[in-house]
């Protein structure tokens, strides 16, 4: 195929375009260094001072980093109150109750510093990574430069977030959506090394599987079921009990969670489900053969990776003045 010189020019124009404008839309690592120099160091040591008392907030960080990003992009929002319309924190299960006063905590903080300047989405990815730094987690670079959107609705949580009743199709679907692979899906999942549930994200396994009230899920360790039926989650109305992901190192950021998963222990269906396909039961017995740090050095690149899920840059978005307002 012949092209004119006058075609040339115009993919050439094109392209420059083109160029420009994803370099304007790149989140840049300490954005904020002319704008506020102290905001990524002041968010890292308000976290430190605070995590040895309550190491379970980094739990609920890292999955409010999850679920921000899940939905619109990572704008924190996870963080705006419902209004006319149900916002996304709304949607069940949601344990992050505590995190909320947390981050908000942390704006103020911020706002006191340099009012207007630092986003509530930078903000949620920056206290995810440094409470998991601090319990002895994996480190993970967060470029920033994330700015706030200004719609959550509960009903895009619902069709975005994985449920624990998904399957394997199910959350590649869902991980593909946001443009992870299957990689980043068992890695991502190795988060539930940390952390706890309530009884009902999983109870249908112990007691209610085929819709048939006394059957069970046979994927399932059985001697594992058994226990959680005696101690934990008691009876098909005990919802709210807690149970630790990987039961005794709840604040311990390590192999446990693939080494449960193998022994068919993990705790959600979709725990369950990383092992009924080979592509994915190979990653997650590489990752449990290799190193601790190996692991961290993975887990890192596909948390940098889903920090990035449509972020907003430039001038889209705003900077929220309070995280669970939009600004009027
Ligand atoms: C693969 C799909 C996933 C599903 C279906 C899923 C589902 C869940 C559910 C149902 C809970 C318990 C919530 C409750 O009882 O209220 C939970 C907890 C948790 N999830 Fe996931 N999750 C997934 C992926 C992730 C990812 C990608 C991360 C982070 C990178 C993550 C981090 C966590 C953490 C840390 C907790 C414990 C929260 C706490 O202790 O407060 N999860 N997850
Ligand atoms: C958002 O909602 C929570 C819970 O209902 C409430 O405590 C908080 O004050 C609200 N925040 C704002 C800024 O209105
Ligand atoms: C969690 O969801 C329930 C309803 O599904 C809602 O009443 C509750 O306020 C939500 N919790 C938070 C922290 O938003
Ligand atoms: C996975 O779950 C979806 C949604 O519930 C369902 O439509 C699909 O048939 C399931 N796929 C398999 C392979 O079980
Ligand atoms: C058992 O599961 C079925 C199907 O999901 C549901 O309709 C029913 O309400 C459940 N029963 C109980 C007692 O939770
Ligand atoms: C179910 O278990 C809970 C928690 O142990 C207990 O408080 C409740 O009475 C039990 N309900 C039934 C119907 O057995």
């Amino acid at each position: 195929m012949k092209m004119s010189r006058h075609s040339y020019l115009r993919v050439l124009i094109l392209c420059i375009i083109a160029f420009i404008g994803s370099t304007e839309a790149q989140l840049q690592q300490n954005f904020y260094a002319k704008s506020c120099p102290n905001a990524e160091k002041l968010i890292q040591n308000f976290v430190y001072e605070h995590i040895h008392n309550a190491p379970s907030l980094a739990a609920t960080l890292i999955r409010m980093h999850f679920h921000d990003c899940f939905v619109r992009g990572c704008d924190a929002s996870v963080l705006l109150n419902s209004t006319s319309n149900q916002a996304e924190k709304d949607a069940p299960p949601n344990l992050t109750l505590r995190g909320f006063d947390f981050i908000d905590r942390i704006k103020s903080l911020v706002e006191a510093e340099c009012p207007g300047v630092v986003s509530c989405a930078d903000i949620i990815a920056l206290a995810a990574r440094d409470s998991i730094v601090a319990i002895g987690g994996p480190n993970w670079n967060v470029p920033t430069g994330r700015r706030d959107g200004s719609i959550s609705l509960l009903a895009e949580a619902r069709s975005n977030i994985p449920a624990p009743t998904s399957n394997l199709t199910t959350l590649q679907t869902l991980f593909g959506n946001q443009g992870l692979d299957n990689n980043d899906l068992v890695l991502l999942s190795g988060a539930h090394t940390i952390g706890v549930s309530i009884c009902s994200s999983f109870s249908n396994r112990l007691y209610n599987f085929t819709g048939v009230v006394g059957t069970q899920d046979p994927s399932l360790d059985s001697e594992y079921a058994a226990n959680l039926k005696r101690f934990k989650c008691k009876n098909i109305s005990d919802t709210n009990s807690i149970v630790e992901m990987d039961p005794g190192s709840r604040n311990t950021f390590d192999l446990g969670y693939y080494s449960l998963v193998l022994k068919r222990r993990g705790l959600f269906q979709s725990d369950a489900a990383l092992i009924t396909s080979p592509v994915t039961k190979s990653v997650v017995t590489r990752v449990l053969q290799g190193s601790l740090e190996n692991f961290f050095a993975e887990f890192a690149k596909s948390m940098e990776k889903m920090g990035r899920i449509n972020v907003k840059t430039g001038t889209q978005g705003e900077i929220r003045k309070q995280c669970a307002l939009v600004n009027s």
